[in-house]
């Protein structure tokens, strides 16, 4: 079977109250529009298209992707109009599926049994029964419970209105019998639009069964229309996540409080995350990692026996085996950390490898550093790795010792298990196995006094 997906995304979402056009704003850190395209993209032989109007540069530019066929609708005069921007390119002999993208949690075990009623002569819809269908479009049977239509909600009267089985708007229906009814839409309704809907009449009028079949769940068909509906969905689609990954192991402190905005493609046993951890990009995570509370991870490689204590911001980084970080550490992109390390509080650290064993426990800035194993970095220690104009790199070599307050001012090196004073600034490379150190000596003058507050005139 071949398969055109016609993605409709060409509504402005007026109540959005917002500049960028309603199919690029997120949920779990991916547009609607990314949701329901990936879901189509499941499909093997599959020709997607996807109907944009409002913001459609800006829609088309968040997408590298050539496979997408982009049709765009000047004017939005309805669902219906909107699938005729697209009437030329279907082929008569495929599936049509039609899907919106403003609907973003759909599932691919709901879109399977959907395709899987189309035949000749079956028209294959979504329909769900809501226990408040308003403003949506409402399914029409006869007495014996074949659909006949779909009516509006505008257009519709009293009786239909009590209806409670609603239209999600997807369906899937061979192309040459779409490419047919498409020709025969008017706008003759309340709206003055070009109703897709109104193709299951024509449907019911050329012989067609119309079959339906609904989601597992609700959830799966809503659209987002404004900012409440967005964060309802959000919140679904995070508890889906929490979940899944519950379910590969993870123990989560509050399934509520956890944010997926991305994938944590790797997962060892026992591993715990408190409250308010929030995920972005792709991460792995070792055996027996544990997270602490109020904590930021994006693109990180964790390996085993990692702890992470509260209020971190750890971004492109890879944290070696039995490392502690934080709390309140920051680790900035190309940090690798080998095992056994130690980052404490008020750390950062950017693009600099710690070898194994090293500790930088408190308040310090290393970056552009090269520190070798079994370093011990104290508290306040800087790494002036930028002149104004370029960045410098800092080598410490193994075994060294770097006193409170130092300022290492690249390009500097510090040798093999030498020792820096504190309170020192290091301009100079350091030998190896020495004591280096640069702050003036220090004096006492005896018999000093301190100055007497003069009486005022
Ligand atoms: C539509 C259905 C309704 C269904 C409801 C489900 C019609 C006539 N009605 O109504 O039966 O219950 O969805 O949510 O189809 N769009 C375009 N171009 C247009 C108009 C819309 O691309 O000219 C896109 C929108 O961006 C959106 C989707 O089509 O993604 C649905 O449009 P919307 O205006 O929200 O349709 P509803 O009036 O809600
Ligand atoms: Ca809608």
């Amino acid at each position: 079977m071949t398969l055109t997906t016609i993605i409709l995304a060409a509504g402005k979402g007026t109540r959005m109250c917002s500049q960028y056009p309603k199919v690029l704003h997120s949920i779990g850190g991916k547009s609607l529009l990314r949701h329901v395209y990936d879901l189509s993209a499941k499909f093997e032989n599959n020709t997607i298209h996807v109907v944009i109007g409002h913001g459609a540069y800006l829609v088309k530019s968040t997408f590298s992707n050539s496979l997408i066929h982009w049709v765009e609708q000047l004017q939005q005069l309805g669902t219906g109009h909107a699938v005729q921007q697209v009437a030329d390119e279907i082929d008569s002999e495929t599936t049509v599926l039609i899907l919106y993208g403003d609907v973003p949690l759909l599932q691919e075990n709901t879109l399977q049994k959907l395709l899987s009623n189309v035949n000749e002569k079956t028209l294959s819809l979504l329909t769900v029964n809501l226990k408040n269908s308003t403003g949506y479009g409402r399914i029409v049977r006869n007495e014996h419970n074949q659909v006949l239509r779909i009516v509006e909600e505008k257009d519709s009267n009293e009786t239909e209105k009590l209806i409670k089985e609603a239209n999600t708007g997807i369906l899937a229906v061979q192309g040459y019998a779409l490419k047919n009814w498409l020709t025969q839409l008017n706008n003759n309704n309340a709206q003055g639009e070009y109703y897709l809907t109104d193709i299951i009449a024509l449907a019911v009028a050329d012989g067609f069964t119309i079959k339906t079949c609904s989601p597992e769940s609700e959830n799966e068909v809503l659209g987002v229309n404004d900012k409440l509906q967005l964060a309802q969905l959000e919140r679904v689609y995070q508890l889906q996540q929490a979940d899944l990954i519950m379910k590969r192991g993870a123990t989560l402190r509050d399934p509520a409080r956890f944010d997926l905005r991305g994938h944590i493609v790797e997962l060892g046993q026992d591993v715990e995350i408190d409250i308010n951890v929030v995920f972005e990009g792709d991460n792995k995570i070792g055996n027996n990692v544990k997270i602490g509370a109020n904590t930021n991870i994006k693109n990180a490689i964790i390996g085993d026996n990692v702890e992470i204590l509260p209020n971190c911001v750890i971004e492109n980084a890879v944290i070696g085996q039995n490392s502690r970080i934080g709390p309140f550490a920051r680790l900035r992109p190309e940090s690798v950390l080998a095992s056994d390390t130690h980052i404490g509080n008020f750390v950062e650290i950017k693009k600099s490898h710690i070898g194994q064993g090293s500790k930088v426990n408190h308040l310090s800035y290393i970056g552009d550093a090269l520190v070798g194993r079994k370093v011990n970095i104290g508290a306040g220690t800087i790494t002036c790795n930028y002149d104004g104009a370029n960045k410098s790199q800092t080598i410490i070599e193994d075994g060294a010792f770097i006193g409170s307050n130092t300022q290492l001012v690249a390009p500097v090196s510090v040798g093999e298990n030498a020792t820096i004073g504190a309170g020192s600034t290091i301009t100079k490379d350091t030998p190896a196995g020495q004591l280096t150190l640069s702050r003036a000596k220090q004096v006492s003058v005896p018999n000093w006094q301190r100055p007497i507050k003069k009486e005022k005139l």
